[in-house]
């Protein structure tokens, strides 16, 4: 039998236990005040010094993701991991995972890593997903993994750096449902951000042409997706963004989200007939002969609509942006940050039965919208929500660090990146409990991580 209501029935977040002030990295930079902050939107930057990499991040999530929900490790049937943070060419972070489940004799596992910059998680969890609802199904959990440390050279993109790792549990009758039919993906050639030196941890990044690509990527997921919608439900009134309550985003940074929120209510204009524009878009006639490929930078559009319809986005997206403005950009965790946050930050009986929608993007690129429903189970979504109660906590006991000193972090990790052999000097009494680090590294490339002790009754 097809298994009912898939989608995630547990998630955990992790981010690295220090960041950077952006304000105060606007100073240090020589940037002009508020560049970083409004100009971006982003209030903090988390960073990861050499004690963490892509790994360990993966380690500490998945543990963490089996501890505290009391997920036996033989309960899982799938492990998918999407990061863009490679440390090897050919072995797989998933193999390193698997270290979480030799004691347990479990190694019938599938999945391996998936790399496409930032849509890498989205295809684990899709990928998680299809597993289930396919006939190789053995009855078991799904894992998708996402994690990736956001770096960028000394510049304009360093501000819009980050890091952090989500763990998704996917399997039936789950609270948050993956709706069938209704994934909306537009993939297509384009160097805006990539990583063609192997050597390095920076990507080459076109910045302009990314933003192009995201919102032009945004503009056919969405009406791909409205017509996706329109096929599955005839009866229905024409689909626009009313029917979300929610609406996520991947975030590079929050302010290209605020602007991609005006960016979906110009696409709803455009789909209006000109007859019902001026009813439900008062004053805004003189954009009635713009085209979406016209617009990208047209700053008398992007302006009019995020003015005219800033409550659209306090009601259906700010919420979703507090771990990326106090983070980052987690890269392939982004979204899912995005759905973390909303969880936090919402009263759970607005989410009730609600439709939330979701856009995963990645450089080079790929790009998806897609939903999900919440269950109208208010106990089974309550208890999911209250899992997530650590994440401000500890969102608020992370140690701020001068930019002088995450400057010298960052030469540190960009001196010895694949260096053999290596032991990392970054502080371990820094970062939280139960957080998994690199120990050293031997002349053979092989890593070996330690733990640092959980604190009691929990991981933290
Ligand atoms: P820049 O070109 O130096 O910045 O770098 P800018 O000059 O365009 O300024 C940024 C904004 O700040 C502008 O706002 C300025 O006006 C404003 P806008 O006009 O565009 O609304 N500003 C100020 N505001 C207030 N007070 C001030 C002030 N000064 C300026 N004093 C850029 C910006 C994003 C290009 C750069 O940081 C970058 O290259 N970042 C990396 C690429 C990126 O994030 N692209 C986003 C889309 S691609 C994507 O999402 C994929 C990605 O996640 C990778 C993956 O998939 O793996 C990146």
């Amino acid at each position: 039998m097809w298994p009912e209501n898939v989608g995630i029935r547990a998630i955990e977040a992790i981010f690295p236990s220090q960041f950077v002030d952006q304000t105060e990295l606007e100073q240090f930079d020589g940037a002009s005040a508020g560049k970083y902050t409004i100009g971006l939107g982003q209030g903090k930057m988390g960073f990861c010094s050499d004690r963490e990499d892509v790994n360990s991040l993966c380690l500490t999530v998945v543990s963490r993701l089996l501890e505290r929900y009391q997920i036996k490790p033989q309960e899982i049937g799938r492990l998918e991991v999407g990061t863009e943070t490679i440390i090897d060419k050919s072995k797989s972070v998933k193999s390193v995972l698997m270290q979480l489940f030799a004691d347990s004799g479990n190694t019938d596992i599938e999945g391996i890593d998936t790399t496409n910059a930032c849509y890498g998680g989205t295809a684990a969890l899709f990928n998680s997903i299809n597993w289930i609802e396919s006939s190789s199904w053995d009855g078991r959990y799904a894992l998708a993994v996402c994690a990736d440390i956001a770096v960028y050279a000394k510049g304009a993109a360093r501000p819009t750096g980050g890091a952090g790792a989500i763990a998704m549990l996917v399997g039936p009758n789950a609270p948050l449902v993956f709706e069938r039919g209704l994934r909306a993906t537009h993939m297509e050639h384009a160097y805006d951000f990539y990583k063609p030196d192997l050597s390095s941890e920076y990507p080459t990044v076109d910045g302009k042409l990314s933003i192009q690509c995201y919102l032009s990527a945004l503009d056919t997921c969405y009406q791909l997706y409205c017509k996706k919608f329109a096929k599955k439900y005839p009866q229905e009134a024409e689909f626009t963004l009313d029917n979300f309550e929610a609406l996520l985003f991947h975030t590079p940074f929050c302010k290209l989200v605020q602007k991609s929120v005006a960016r979906v209510v110009f696409n709803d204009f455009l789909q209006c007939s000109i007859e019902k524009r001026a009813l439900k878009y008062p004053g805004l006639e003189r954009f009635n002969e713009c085209t979406l490929a016209q617009t990208y930078f047209d700053r008398d559009v992007e302006k009019a609509f995020m003015t005219q319809f800033a409550d659209v986005f306090e009601a259906k997206t700010r919420q979703s942006l507090l771990l990326a403005n106090q983070v980052g950009n987690m890269y392939t965790p982004s979204v899912y940050s995005g759905l973390v946050s909303l969880l936090i930050n919402t009263p759970t009986e607005r989410l009730i039965g609600k439709r939330i929608g979701l856009f995963s993007y990645g450089s080079g690129l790929a790009a998806t919208m897609y939903s999900m429903q919440v269950t109208k189970d208010t106990a089974a979504f309550k208890q999911l929500v209250s899992k997530l109660d650590y994440v401000l906590p500890m969102l608020n006991s992370r140690e701020k660090v001068a930019p002088e000193l995450f400057s010298q972090l960052m030469e540190v990790r960009e001196k010895n990146n694949h260096a053999a052999p290596y032991t990392p000097t970054g502080s371990v009494s820094a970062l939280f409990p139960g957080t998994y680090y690199l120990q050293s590294v031997d002349d053979m490339h092989r890593r070996t991580y330690e733990r640092k002790p959980t604190i009691a009754n929990g991981v933290h």
